[in-house]
């Protein structure tokens, strides 16, 4: 059976574009498919959080994803720090990376253009400790969105330089698991760009109704009225974008033909995002603070999730090791 392995930031709350670049569908992947779900405290310490706020994001991520429906019967979730074995793995796949290369990655580019004060060398090697989450698990699939298409790339070259270094068949290369026939970049609500955590453009799967419908329609869209036969402008495609992620094809339709005659309402459009998005986000949403305030349930989710995920790094380590010429006396 191949592997899945999916991560997370422990940064502020699960948004759209996480749910439809990395969750949507793990309901079904999680049978078909040996799944491990992680959240990637270890990379979040890149911004250097306060010890004091460290665990409760940790704790967010994790009531969140259970919440959108990860069944920690069926997949191995656990915290990246608890799998000491993927740091080791990130020691040995460093010695292999090189300053030219990761310096050229898009996103330690916009860190270093964002954040000129904090250039630190775990930022410059993020996509290395990320191909050490993937390659611990000899994961096949890897669900992520357009902005980790990158990153996944490095993780294969690194998975095949290693293999041709050691001349040891140790590990596959990992692939995007796709959910339609593209990546997908979830557009924020500002006009431009992708959702994220740190662009604050974002609508959250613990956003409630009144906060949805107060973003969505606060959402750039000014674009004046539609001008028949002219390219959409990108704030208007990035709310049909939307759109088309969270509303029936029919809907979809119906306001691309108004668009098209150009008697479209953009209030009215909006109004009909907020509701699918409030359709889609707030089942998921009532479970979260259940989630979050269960001790035990999230002691023992995330202990059996160690267990797993300790098992099945540990069995690839030794195959690592013994590939590098580590021996014992
Ligand atoms: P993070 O926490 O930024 O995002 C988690 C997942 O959500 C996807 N995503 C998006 N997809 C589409 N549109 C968007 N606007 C959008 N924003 C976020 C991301 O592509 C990602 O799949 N480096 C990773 C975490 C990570 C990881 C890994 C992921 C660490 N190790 C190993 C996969 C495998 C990150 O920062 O994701």
């Amino acid at each position: 059976m191949d592997t899945v392995l999916s991560g997370i930031r422990s940064t502020g709350h699960l948004h759209l574009g996480n749910y439809f670049g990395a969750l949507r569908n793990f309901v079904n992947i999680q049978d078909k498919y040996n799944c491990f779900f992680f959240i990637a405290d270890l990379h979040s310490l890149t911004t250097h959080p306060k010890p004091e706020d460290f665990h409760a994001s940790v704790r967010i991520i994790l009531s969140e994803y259970l919440a959108a429906g990860l069944d920690p019967e069926k997949s191995a979730i656990f915290v990246q720090s608890s799998v000491p074995e993927i740091s080791e793995l990130y020691v040995l796949l460093n010695m292999l990376s090189y300053k030219g290369e990761l310096e050229r990655t898009a996103s330690f580019k916009d860190k270093v253009r964002k954040n000129p004060e904090n250039v630190n060398a775990g930022l410059l090697t993020y996509p290395v400790l990320m191909a050490a989450d993937i390659l611990a698990h000899r994961a096949n699939w890897v669900p992520v969105g357009r902005d980790q298409e990158q990153h996944l790339e490095i993780a294969r070259v690194l998975a095949r330089r290693f293999n041709n270094f050691y001349g040891a068949d140790v590990f596959p290369e990992p692939q995007a698991l796709r959910f339609g026939s593209d990546l997908v970049k979830v557009p924020g609500l500002d006009g431009s760009g992708k959702m994220g955590k740190s662009e604050g453009n974002g609508i959250y799967l613990y956003d409630d109704e009144k906060t949805i419908h107060r973003k969505v329609m606060k959402a750039v869209t000014d674009a004046g009225p539609a001008v028949p036969d002219s390219e959409m402008p990108e704030p208007v495609k990035n709310i049909f974008t939307l759109l088309e992620l969270v509303s029936e094809p029919s809907t979809v339709e119906f306001f691309k033909e108004k668009y098209r005659n150009c008697s479209i309402r953009y209030g009215d459009l909006k109004k009909q995002l907020a509701a699918d998005i409030c359709r889609l986000t707030l089942p998921i949403r009532e479970r979260i603070d259940d989630i979050y305030n269960n001790d035990d349930y999230l002691r023992q989710v995330t202990r059996a999730g160690t267990e797993r995920a300790r098992a099945s790094a540990s069995a690839t380590l030794k195959e690592v090791r013994k590939a590098v010429g580590f021996r014992e006396f």
